[in-house]
């Protein structure tokens, strides 16, 4: 039986850490389900990674219904936590249950939406019908068009005091957990420790109860941008250029393939071919 929410939010009571992973494909999310990563977020960050937009706002219900399948057929331990995306939750409520369920019957165990209290009657009516959800606050990309863009969050005393109040809300509204993103270290500290749900830092400190990164920053095989927040623990993109390339002249060379990865007919009949 693979994690759910309870275990998540039992993990914060028990002062354990969450290690949360963004995925989007099989293959992907077959090792970082098998590497013990506790949460995979199939998150829309998938319109940037994945498909090659600027943003997150392009990103489509049915992409990321597509990802989250792909996820959950690979997912046999870790919470399955998919996002929606820009406008599928913020002109209804109808919309939000609507979407929320279509992610539910694509593999999520839940979902997860960007804003503050402002999200708090969508976030009820969601877990009102047995969706769990996840929240989202500190810079939220879908958002970014409105505010400074992509900049830390909470580095004044109202900002820090809005934030705080937010997380409140949210925990008040359901959610069994709240990602903060790049908001202050001690923002993050405060937070954590005024709500009885974990919250999920990426660029937030340490003292926040969990951490997320998106996959391929881990990994390094995504070049276009670099946040100060990621840690890379590979190079894969170099690895990745290198060996396309041996391959690339291995093919011209006539080098690739060799006997051992070609098939031979059966001698007799070859015999017979040439009669
Ligand atoms: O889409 C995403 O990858 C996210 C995480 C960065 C939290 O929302
Ligand atoms: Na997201």
């Amino acid at each position: 039986m693979h994690k759910t929410v309870q275990d998540i939010i039992n993990m914060k009571k028990e002062k354990k850490k969450i290690s949360v992973i963004t995925s989007y494909d099989y293959t992907l999310a077959s090792l970082c389900d098998r590497a013990g990563i506790d949460v995979m977020l199939v998150g829309d960050s998938a319109g940037m990674v994945m498909l090659g937009y600027e943003n997150t706002i392009p990103v489509t219900m049915d992409q990321m219904c597509m990802f989250t399948e792909a996820v959950s057929r690979a997912r046999k331990n870790s919470l399955l936590v998919a996002d929606l995306p820009f406008m599928s939750y913020q002109a209804s409520i109808e919309d939000a249950i609507n979407n929320s369920g279509r992610l539910i019957k694509s593999g999520a165990d839940a979902v997860k939406l960007e804003g503050g209290l402002i999200m708090a009657e969508t976030i009820s009516a969601i877990v009102d019908v047995g969706i769990p959800v996840m929240g989202h606050i500190g810079l939220q990309p879908q958002t970014t068009m409105l505010s400074e863009g992509y900049k830390v969050q909470g580095k004044t005393k109202d900002s820090a005091m809005k934030l705080i109040e937010d997380a409140k809300g949210l925990e008040e509204a359901g959610v069994f957990s709240i990602v903060l993103e790049m908001v202050s270290n001690e923002v993050g500290q405060i937070i954590s420790e005024s709500v009885n749900i974990p919250t999920i830092g990426i660029g937030s400190g340490v003292n926040c109860d969990g951490q997320v990164l998106v996959v391929q920053d881990l990994l390094g095989m995504y070049d276009k941008i670099k946040p100060k927040f990621a840690k890379r623990y590979m190079n894969l993109s170099e690895d990745i250029v290198k060996s396309l390339e041996e391959y690339r002249t291995d093919v011209e060379s006539g080098s690739f393939p060799t006997k051992e990865n070609s098939f031979s007919m059966n001698e007799e009949e070859l015999k017979k071919l040439r009669e």
